[in-house]
């Protein structure tokens, strides 16, 4: 039996803007997916026997990244599936390490992340890195148009190229409040797909989503949340521009607001989640319940995929 774990994550700027090939920043949270593997007599999940349908993450990494005898799997997850915070990239990254181990080759980031990549590009549609490599890695991650320092690897796919940094993030309160209405993310990246291809008006809103992300590293580099949380709402009401917001995640926001540096959705939108940046944490939680909202204060800085136990 091996058992590895990844965790969720959340994205502090930059959501879909990142798609098209501008620079976002993600955090990885304390909420992880746990899988556990062994030898079986078929392919099961959870018990029931695998399938393509329901489980196509799963279904993805195994017909294309493992060709040893049948497998049972079991998960555990922390992070609520569809609520914005990378559910389905802990999932292919765990899944992903507990193969590389059972084929004795061991855990690489940067193999998981690129492996990932392709699990979640050929069941989502269009994607960035940005899920499975914060998943992979752990901490923070810094995505640009260019290489800096801190560089951990580089993706390219058709014209888009994104380089992969680390980031570090100091000490942040951060409060995610969940609508409870799963979104999945492929429809509401083609949405915005459409919207870009259609309009120059949005393809300015992607640009400067990418520009207040580079603002948001300096914040970071110089420990200025007040700054960092006004580029949040102001990120929040350009992906409400893009039409990816929804009421329950404005209602969420607004209600954050009084009690924070700043908020938004994080993630693709739609419902999932928000966070909201805050030195008030219980008032800000408090809050997002009143509003029917799942509040979680989160911790920054877990750990990327790891085998916990063979
Ligand atoms: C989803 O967590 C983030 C999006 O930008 C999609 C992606 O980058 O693949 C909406």
């Amino acid at each position: 039996m091996v058992t590895t774990s990844a965790p969720g994550k959340v994205i502090l700027l930059g959501e879909h803007a990142v798609v098209f090939g501008q620079p976002a920043i993600a955090l990885a949270i304390d909420m992880r997916l746990r899988c556990h593997v062994h030898a079986h007599s078929a392919y099961y999940l959870n018990g029931a026997p695998l399938s393509e349908r329901t489980h196509p993450y799963v279904h993805y990494a195994l017909s294309h990244h493992w060709n040893g005898t049948p497998l049972a799997l079991e998960t555990h997850s922390d992070i609520p599936s569809g609520s914005g915070m990378g559910s389905s990239a802990a999932v292919s990254t765990s899944v992903l390490a507990a193969l590389a181990v059972l084929g004795k080759r061991g855990i690489d980031a940067e193999d998981m992340a690129r492996k990932a990549f392709d699990v979640e590009s050929s069941v989502q549609g269009r994607a960035s890195p940005i899920d499975t490599s914060t998943s992979a890695h752990g901490k923070g991650i810094f995505i640009d148009r260019r290489p800096g320092e801190g560089l951990l690897w580089h993706v390219q796919r058709d014209s888009r190229e994104w380089f992969i940094h680390h980031c570090e993030v100091p000490e942040l309160s951060l409060v995610v409040g969940y609508t409870g209405i799963h979104a999945p993310t492929g429809p509401l990246v083609a949405k915005v797909k459409r919207f870009v291809d259609h309009t120059t008006f949005a393809r300015d809103i992607v640009q400067e989503i990418g520009g207040l992300v580079l603002e948001g590293m300096r914040c970071l580099r110089t420990g200025d949340q007040v700054a960092l949380g006004r580029l949040m709402t102001r990120d929040h009401k350009l992906l409400a521009i893009l039409g990816v917001s929804h009421p329950s995640l404005d209602k969420l926001v607004y209600a954050s607001l009084p009690y924070s540096f700043g908020a938004k959705l994080t993630g693709a939108g739609g419902g999932g989640s928000m966070i909201a940046l805050t030195d008030r944490p219980d008032k800000v939680a408090e809050a997002i319940k009143m509003k029917g909202g799942l509040p979680m204060i989160v911790r920054t800085g877990a750990a990327g995929v790891r085998l916990d136990k063979e």
